[in-house]
């Protein structure tokens, strides 16, 4: 039995990590964590019995109402992540807590030692540096989960890191990926939460809207395959399906990709169980008697709906703080849209601004990265329109 610590075990990815556990052989779940939504929390913890539930947020711990079943410990804080990352009967982290808040925990695994599958990529953006070090000194395994870079960790298999050409990041587009530019600034929340293919928690469906969500996936792809952006190892492709995950092209041409229908419940299955491919699991299956159409377009970065894209590349390629710094001003700018102190339109020029104007580091410590984080959510002001 492989035990699993799960943490954002509420959110959606949480979620379906508990639906192929529940599903598969050989997989049990000792921690699972929730922030605020206690009710499914004490559901979770009734049907997968863990040793350990963590109540991150410690202001709504007073409203936990709820006896849990014998020998499982209510931990309150997010201090607890971090511990019960390290501890020794846990084989596999699951890192699903969303935004930068999900950093820490998934260092404190790297330290440990453990095989992490990776859903929040905003812990790379943040603080890939430091993660990759903590992972390369300690024998961490990172899988990632993230649909794309699960199909670029699947498909650089094929052959060797030296024979990599590039990697072609695809991305559905979102929403808007139709509408002509000077139309987004009527955007409305109503309308960038409703994202075409995928069924996703609200962050990181609005950061799909404005392609934020690909600037993030480019930067994390960059730590993860060690990508040299200068020479150009990382495209982006609009695949409006979604069924085309993600290629890589080799130095003789060919290019390998995965496909599945649009179903996280497919890359952290594998990021479980990998190296292995088990049947059984809950995911959804390609129908190859229907007819199908894949279509590919190569983004305009001379056009500001892809302007999010092209932040997302200059950001790869500058490393240090620039990340840390996009992801802090990204969270802000997205919850100042869903209170509609921001319009869509902005979001993207709003975060470009605060990246160029910092006092860029190259080499910050997790230290630095956090008091950077914490300054720039503080000092973060919406434009005067
Ligand atoms: N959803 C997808 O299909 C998908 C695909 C690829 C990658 N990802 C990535 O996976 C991560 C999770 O996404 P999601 O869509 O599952 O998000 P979500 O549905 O919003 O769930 C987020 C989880 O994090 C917890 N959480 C929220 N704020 C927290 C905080 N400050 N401290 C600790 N825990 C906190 C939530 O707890 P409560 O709900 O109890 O408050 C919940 O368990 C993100 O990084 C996202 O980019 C998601």
């Amino acid at each position: 039995m492989k035990k699993i610590a799960l943490f954002g075990a509420t959110g959606s990815i949480g979620r379906s990590t508990l639906d192929v556990v529940g599903t598969i052989d050989g997989f049990c779940v000792s921690a699972i964590s929730g922030h605020r939504n206690l009710e499914l929390l004490h559901q979770q913890a009734e049907r997968f019995r863990p040793r350990w539930v963590i109540l991150t947020d410690g202001s709504a711990a007073k409203e936990w109402n709820w006896s849990l079943p014998k020998g499982t410990e209510l931990c309150v804080g997010m201090k607890a992540l971090t511990e019960i990352a390290a501890e020794a009967e846990i084989d596999i982290v699951v890192s699903a807590i969303v935004g930068r808040a999900g950093l820490e925990s998934t260092a404190a695994a790297a330290k440990a030692g453990k095989r992490i599958a990776l859903a929040n990529k905003e812990s790379l953006v943040a603080g890939g540096a430091v993660v990759k070090r903590l992972a390369k000194e300690n024998g961490a395994e990172i899988v990632p989960v993230d649909s794309e870079h699960s199909a670029i960790f699947q498909s650089l298999q094929a052959g060797k890191r030296s024979e990599l050409e590039r990697v072609i990041l695809t991305a559905s587009g979102g929403p808007f990926f139709r509408m002509p530019d000077e139309e987004l600034k009527n955007v409305t929340l109503a309308q960038a939460l409703r994202h075409p293919t995928w069924n996703m928690g609200t962050k990181v469906t609005l950061d799909s809207a404005t392609l934020m969500n690909k600037a993030l996936e480019i930067i994390e792809a960059k730590w993860l395959f060690d990508l040299d952006m200068e020479r150009g190892e990382l495209e982006v492709m609009i695949h409006p399906q979604s069924v085309v995950h993600s290629m890589v092209e080799f130095r003789d041409g060919a290019v390998i990709a995965q496909l599945s229908p649009p179903d996280m419940r497919l890359p952290i299955q594998n990021a479980l169980t990998y190296p292995d491919r088990i049947g059984g699991g809950p995911t959804r299956r390609t129908n190859w008697r229907l007819d199908q159409t894949l279509e590919f377009f190569a983004p305009d970065y001379s056009r500001p709906k892809f302007d999010a894209l092209k932040l997302g590349m200059e950001t790869a390629l500058r490393g240090g703080t620039a990340g840390v710094v996009l992801n802090a001003a990204n969270e802000m700018a997205v919850s100042a849209f869903t209170r509609g102190e921001l319009r869509f339109d902005q979001i993207v020029p709003t975060v470009r601004q605060i990246v160029e104007e910092h006092d860029f580091q190259p080499e910050p410590t997790l230290e630095e990265l956090t008091v950077l984080d914490e300054e720039i959510r503080t000092n973060f002001r919406t434009p005067e329109n």
